[in-house]
């Protein structure tokens, strides 16, 4: 187990008035359970807002948690500080949706992805000298590393943003939705690029992302994100072929030819389209999360919040009318 989040939490403080009193909080993260395995890519899917970059920065301690632990390498790394958070700092990454905010305007490719190692007391030049070999190895030639970020295509600049996040050879690279930006042709390139890397530098990934299709090729497992909350997770093969929650079951839904795509015509996954915007996670509704647009609600989804429990191996669901049918 190289991850495990035990009913990890973050609420942000909303503040109001002329006092800026918190007034309210979003439950970003609400209490998530995941566990990570060495090589695994575990996807994180879910609607925009649900808390998945939240999930993903609160995974290698870019944002401390409200409540829960983090367990890092066998290590309660919840309150690591110092040295203990350095070491975590080099054995994690993360490559964000859209390199240009990601890197630093003014300064050359070459200065931004060989940082990390400088502030950690690399003499430059042999920082640079790691960066081009690095660079080298993700298709950067040595030409672009002497050039700003504006300077290059978006395809470029994420795979510089890929250098800076491997260059401390960590384990585990939080990917939040790292090709959404890009035109396809080069989406393809730089998912193939990401999983050469996993395979060379023996990474672990925490992939975000929308696109359900990219879950289904990259990712062994998967977990599904409604207002703070995991719904469903477990291999990606069994959620694909067997969803179980509403929830999970509108998402896959929702790509066109679902069936012939992900099963060559073996399942045919009910299409089903939640009603309504989902709800503010300032005020989650009562009970189920996704009671409110559930098609399937009965009575108990309006008091109960349901816990995930498993369907079988590996595959745990949190709905009650799953509960009630498997009872
Ligand atoms: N620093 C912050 N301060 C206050 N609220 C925040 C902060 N970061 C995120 N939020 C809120 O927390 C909720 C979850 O945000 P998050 O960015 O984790 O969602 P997401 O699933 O990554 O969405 P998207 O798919 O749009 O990237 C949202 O309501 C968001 O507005
Ligand atoms: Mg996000």
């Amino acid at each position: 187990m190289i991850l495990r989040l035990k009913n990890i939490g973050k609420y942000f403080p909303i503040r109001g008035g002329l006092l800026s009193r918190v007034v309210g909080y979003v439950k970003a993260v609400d209490g998530v359970d995941l566990e990570v395995e060495e090589g695994d890519t575990y996807a994180i899917v879910g609607e925009s807002g649900s808390g998945k970059t939240t999930l993903g920065k609160l995974s290698i301690k870019l944002l401390d948690p409200t409540f829960g632990s983090i367990e890092f390498m066998g290590r309660d790394v919840t309150f690591a500080k110092g040295k203990e958070l350095k070491d975590l700092r080099r054995s994690t990454g993360i490559v964000f949706q859209d390199p240009y905010r990601s890197l630093h305007p003014r300064k050359k490719i070459i200065d931004i992805v060989s940082e990390p190692l400088i502030i950690n007391g690399q003499d430059p030049e042999e920082a640079h000298k790691i960066a081009i070999e690095f660079a080298s190895m993700v298709g950067l030639t040595k030409d672009l590393l002497y050039k700003y970020p504006h300077q290059l295509s978006g395809g470029q600049r994420q795979r510089a943003a890929i250098v800076r996040a491997l260059i401390y050879r960590p384990r585990l690279i939080v990917l939040d939705e790292p090709t959404s930006a890009l035109d396809v042709s080069t989406q393809a390139q730089i998912l193939n690029l990401l999983e050469d890397l996993k395979k060379e530098f023996k990474l672990t990934y925490i992939l975000i992302t929308h696109n359900l299709q990219i879950v289904y090729h990259l990712a062994n497992k998967v977990a599904v994100m409604y207002l703070g909350k995991i719904v469903e997770k477990g291999p990606v093969e069994k959620i694909f072929e067997s969803p179980r929650h509403p929830y999970t079951i509108s998402l896959l839904s929702s790509i066109p030819a679902i069936d012939y795509v992900f099963s060559g015509g073996k399942i045919n996954i009910p299409r089903i389209t939640p009603t309504g915007e989902p709800p503010s996670p300032t005020k989650p509704p009562k009970g189920c999360r996704f009671h409110t647009r559930c098609p399937f609600v009965i009575d108990i989804c309006r008091r109960e919040e349901p816990t995930l429990q498993p369907v079988e191996k590996d595959h745990y669901v949190a709905c009650h009318l799953w509960q009630k049918i498997n009872a």
